[in-house]
């Protein structure tokens, strides 16, 4: 999640049982011109890019010792050669790399990134074939439904047969809001079709969500995003931590622990508590669109669409 998972919340997501954890979507190449230096202060080495007043600043922090065999790398690219350039730079101290496919914001789709990768699955083949072909750590990319399933389907083939070693998909289309259900009987035909794991991602907000979903979709895995931004104890079996008492002021221990900017934890938390108030959303039509369609009550809008720093890469 931009701007949320950096390296206290990734931390964070650990302590509380994840097994994988994600950056934030970085775009390729911003990351690939950044200076890489090691940090003796903090251990973490640290991926610097100008912050346009003359100075630097932290575009990515990673603890490898803490962190690195389950940290995925999550690029936003919009062509092969940055994308490569941006991994390179990274891939030794992550365990993954995944490729940005479901973006809806205008900085990442006017680009020809994140979403917009999936009207082009020939540059999205390109960057991934790429990647594969250049790098020795495990590929993926996360993708979002298309307006039919064969169409999500026959894309999925496409980006396995480019050697993936996994496919997340968020259960909704491009256009779907958030709290539009995750239409996880999708997942389905794309599970039954593939030979490589899928995970799951959309509306899994308790812990017992991992497993239904699962049970629903057939996935290998589950991904949660708001989930866990709400309580990253999402990941406990013994049940959420007690959000004011606990998780706040762990979250805010390991910004100041690990040099987060005050003003990302402040967002950060604000909306971790601001979802508190709002409450888990996700009514009776989960993961049917039919059903969703034939709902009696409209929902208002539980999460406002992602707060991201307009950043476009292009010249
Ligand atoms: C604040 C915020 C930031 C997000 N940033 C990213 C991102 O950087 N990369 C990504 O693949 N998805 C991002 N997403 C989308 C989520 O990963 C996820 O696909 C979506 O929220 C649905 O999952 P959920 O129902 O568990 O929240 C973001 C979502 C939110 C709310």
């Amino acid at each position: 999640m931009v701007r949320v998972n950096t390296l206290p919340m990734r931390l964070l997501a650990l302590h509380y049982g994840a097994d994988v954890v994600y950056s934030e979507e970085i775009v390729a190449k911003a990351l690939a011109a950044s200076e890489r230096v090691e940090n003796a202060e903090l251990g973490t080495t640290d991926w610097l890019t100008d912050n346009g007043k003359g100075g630097q600043k932290v575009r990515l922090r990673i603890a490898a010792a803490r962190e690195s065999k389950q940290l995925v790398l999550q690029l936003g690219a919009g062509d092969a050669v940055n994308a490569l350039a941006a991994a390179q730079h990274v891939a030794d101290r992550v365990a993954a790399v995944d490729l940005n496919m479901g973006c809806p914001m205008a900085f990442s789709t006017s680009c020809g990134m994140g979403a917009a990768l999936l009207r082009t699955p020939d540059v999205a083949c390109d960057i991934l074939q790429t990647l594969r072909r250049n790098l020795s750590v495990p590929i993926t990319c996360k993708i979002r439904l298309l307006p039919s399933v064969a169409e999500t389907v026959e894309l999925a083939r496409r980006l396995e047969a480019c050697g993936v070693t996994a496919v997340a998909v968020h259960c909704r289309e491009v256009h779907h809001r958030q709290y539009e259900p995750a239409l996880w009987s999708e997942m389905v035909p794309i599970v039954d079709t593939l030979n490589i794991p899928v995970v799951a991602n959309g509306d899994c907000f308790a812990y017992e969500d991992f497993a239904a979903i699962r049970e629903a979709t057939g996935a290998h895995s589950v991904m949660t995003a708001r989930g866990a931004l709400w309580n990253a104890s999402i990941f406990r079996p013994e049940g959420l931590a007690d959000l004011e008492g606990e998780v706040l002021p762990r979250y805010a221990s390991l910004c100041a622990e690990w040099g987060d900017y005050p003003n990302n934890t402040k967002h950060v938390m604000i909306d971790m508590r601001a979802a508190g108030k709002k409450g888990r959303v996700r009514g009776p039509w989960g993961g049917d669109r039919d059903a969703w369609h034939q709902r009696e009550q409209p929902q208002d809008a539980p999460c406002a669409a992602p707060s991201t720093d307009p950043v476009c890469d292009r010249e």
